[in-house]
C-alpha cells in the first residue's frame, strides 16, 4: 500500500487555516488544505494520515453555515476539530451546541481533566494551560461515546472519543498565544496519526519540480519577475522543472524604486534565467493618471501587468502558463483559499486583479507557503543571500505608497525619500532584521520654514515593521539617531518635502502599507 500523504485540513474559512498547515509543516509533516465540502471519496483518494477540521467565522446555527459530509467522521481516519470544527463534530455526532451566554475571545485557562485513561492528545501538558479562544457557541451536552478532557472557566474546551480517534478542541492550538500548541499538534500528528515526518524544503522542491513538469508537459511558461524573493524562487523552481522553456519578463511598471529596473535586471541575468526587460512605464502611468482609489490602482496595475505579459507571450508564440510568486498571505487577504469561506481585506494585485479575458493559465508554486518558508526553500535552491534577504515590495509598488494620485513629481519625491530610508537602514545594519522599511508620500501639505522663508511642502511618513509573515506586524522601535538622520536627510535633500513623521501603528488594526 502507498504511504499516506500527511494531514488534510478541511477549511471552514478561518483566518488561521494556513497557520495550521504551517505549524504542521514546521514539524516536517505534509499538509494539504481542501474546501470543507470535499466528498469522503475525494478525501479518501488523498490517503490522509489524519484530518483536521479548521475553525471558521460561522456558527453551526447560521443558515448556509459550511458543513462537511458527516460520513468523513466515519472513515476511521483520526480527526481533530478546532473551534468551529469542535462544534461541528459535536453537532454532527449527536451532542448539543448552544450560543454561549459568555462569548470567549482571547486568553483563557485550560484545565486538563484526563481521568484514568489519560489523553493522547493532551499528554505531557501542564495544567492549567493558557490557551487562545475565539468563539460564540459552546457545547452543553457531549456526543455519545465522548468524554471531556479539558475545560475553561465557562465552557467545555476539549473532548475526545479515543476508540474512534476523534478529538476536538474549542481553543486554537495553532496560534502563538496558546502555550504548548505545538506539543498538542505534535501529539495529534505523531501519537495519534503516526504521520510520516518527511516534509522539508528539499522534499517541497522535489515535489514541486515534479508536479510542475507534469503540469506543463512540453509546454512553455512565462514568469513575471519582480526581483523579490518570491518571484525569483518561483522562477528558479520552474526553471529546474522545464529549463529554458521558461521565459522571464521583468516589467518596469513606472512605480519601481530608484534605479530598481537596471539593478534588478542585472541581478536576474546573473542567475542564469532567460530574462527580457520590458519598459512599460509610460502606459502604466497614463492609466494611473487621475486615479486616487487604492483598489482601483491595484486593479489597473494588475490588469496592465497581465496585458504586458500577454503581449510578450504572443511575441514568443505558444505559451500557455504564467508563473507567479504568490504567497499564502497574498491569498488569504484577497480571496478564499481553494474556494473556502473567508473575508477580503485588500486585493493584492497578483491574486485579485486578473482580467477576465486572460488566456494564460496560472502556475503558483508558492501559493501555500509563508515568506520564511520561501526563504528556506530559496536557501536550499542556493540562491544568493542578497536576494533571499530582500525586504518584500508590493506588486503595485510606489503607487500604493503615494496616497492619492500618482504623478511624476510625486514619484520623484517618493523615490528620493525612499532611497534615503533604505540607505540609512542599511547603514545602521538594520535592513535584514526588519521585515519592511520604506517611505510613504502623503498628499498633505504643511507649513514649514527654511532659510527664513515660508515653505508649504509635502509630508513623508516613514514606516518600519517587524513581522514573521505579514499577517501581523509591529512597528520597529528605530533608534532616535537613525530616525534623526532619515528625517534630516529627507528634508534637506528631497525638494518639496518639509516634514517627516514616523508611523507607530501595528497590524492589526492598521496594515503594513498605507493603501
Ligand atoms: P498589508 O498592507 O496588507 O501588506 O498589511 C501585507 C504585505 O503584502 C504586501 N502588499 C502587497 N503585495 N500586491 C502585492 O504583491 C499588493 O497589492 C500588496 N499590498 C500589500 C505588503 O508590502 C506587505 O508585505
Amino acid at each position: 500500500m502507498e504511504s499516506a500523504t500527511g494531514i488534510v485540513i478541511l477549511d471552514f474559512g478561518s483566518q488561521y487555516t494556513q497557520l495550521i498547515a504551517r505549524r504542521i509543516r514546521q514539524q516536517h509533516v505534509r499538509s494539504t488544505i481542501v474546501p470543507c465540502t470535499i466528498s469522503p471519496k475525494d478525501l479518501g483518494k488523498l490517503r490522509p494520515a489524519g484530518i483536521i477540521l479548521s475553525g471558521g467565522p460561522s456558527s453551526v446555527f447560521d443558515e448556509g453555515a459550511p458543513r462537511s459530509d458527516p460520513a468523513i467522521l466515519k472513515m476511521g481516519t483520526p480527526v481533530l476539530g478546532i473551534c468551529y470544527g469542535f462544534q461541528l463534530i459535536s453537532h454532527q455526532l449527536g451532542g448539543t451546541v448552544r450560543p454561549a451566554p459568555h462569548r470567549e475571545y482571547g486568553r483563557a485557562q485550560l484545565e486538563i481533566i484526563v481521568g484514568s485513561g489519560g489523553s493522547r492528545l493532551l499528554r505531557s501538558l501542564p495544567s492549567p494551560l493558557p490557551v487562545w479562544n475565539s468563539h460564540g457557541d459552546q457545547i452543553v451536552k457531549l456526543p455519545p461515546g465522548f468524554r471531556q478532557t479539558g475545560k475553561t472557566e465557562t465552557a467545555v474546551a476539549a473532548i475526545e472519543d479515543p476508540e474512534r480517534r476523534i478529538y476536538a478542541l474549542q481553543f486554537h492550538p495553532e496560534v502563538h498565544h496558546t502555550a504548548h500548541g505545538d506539543a498538542i499538534l505534535a501529539n495529534f500528528l505523531f501519537e495519534i496519526c503516526q504521520a510520516p515526518a518527511d516534509w522539508t524544503p528539499k522534499s517541497f522542491i522535489e515535489q514541486t519540480v515534479a508536479s510542475t513538469r507534469k503540469t506543463v508537459g512540453d509546454g512553455r511558461a512565462l514568469c513575471a519577475l519582480s526581483g523579490g524573493v518570491d518571484s525569483t524562487v518561483a522562477a528558479t523552481l520552474v526553471h529546474r522543472a522545464i529549463g529554458d522553456r521558461l521565459h522571464c519578463i521583468f516589467v518596469d511598471n513606472g512605480v519601481l524604486r530608484q534605479n530598481e529596473f537596471s539593478r534588478v535586471s542585472a541581478m536576474l541575468r546573473r542567475l542564469g534565467l532567460n530574462v527580457t526587460g520590458v519598459d512599460a512605464s509610460e502606459r502604466f502611468l497614463r492609466k494611473l493618471a487621475g486615479v486616487t482609489d487604492p483598489e482601483e490602482k491595484r486593479r489597473i496595475i494588475g490588469n496592465e501587468f497581465i496585458y504586458v505579459f500577454e503581449e510578450q507571450s504572443t511575441r514568443l508564440g505558444e505559451i500557455e502558463y504564467l508563473v507567479q510568486g504568490t504567497l499564502y498571505p497574498d491569498v488569504i487577504e484577497s480571496v478564499p483559499v481553494r474556494g473556502g469561506p473567508s473575508a477580503t481585506i485588500k486585493t493584492h494585485h497578483n491574486v485579485g486583479g486578473l482580467p477576465k479575458t486572460m488566456k494564460l493559465r496560472l502556475l503558483e508554486p508558492l501559493r501555500e507557503l509563508f515568506k520564511d518558508e520561501v526563504r528556506r526553500v530559496g536557501a536550499d535552491l542556493d540562491l544568493d543571500p542578497e536576494i533571499l534577504n530582500r525586504q518584500p515590495f508590493p506588486g503595485p509598488g510606489l503607487a500604493v505608497r503615494i496616497l492619492g494620485e500618482v504623478t511624476r513629481e510625486r514619484l520623484e519625491m517618493l523615490r528620493a525619500a525612499d532611497a534615503i530610508v533604505d540607505e540609512e537602514i542599511r547603514e545602521a545594519s538594520l535592513y535584514e532584521s526588519i521585515w519592511q522599511s520604506f517611505a510613504v508620500l502623503l498628499p498633505v501639505r504643511t507649513v514649514g520654514v527654511m532659510g527664513d522663508q515660508r515653505t508649504y511642502g509635502y509630508t513623508v511618513a516613514v514606516r518600519a515593521v517587524h513581522s514573521e509573515d505579514a499577517m501581523t506586524a509591529d512597528w520597529v522601535k528605530l533608534p532616535y539617531e537613525v530616525l534623526e538622520r532619515i528625517s534630516n536627510r529627507i528634508i534637506n535633500e528631497v525638494q518639496g518635502v518639509n516634514r517627516v513623521v514616523y508611523d507607530i501603528s501595528s497590524k492589526p488594526p492598521s496594515t503594513i502599507e498605507w493603501e
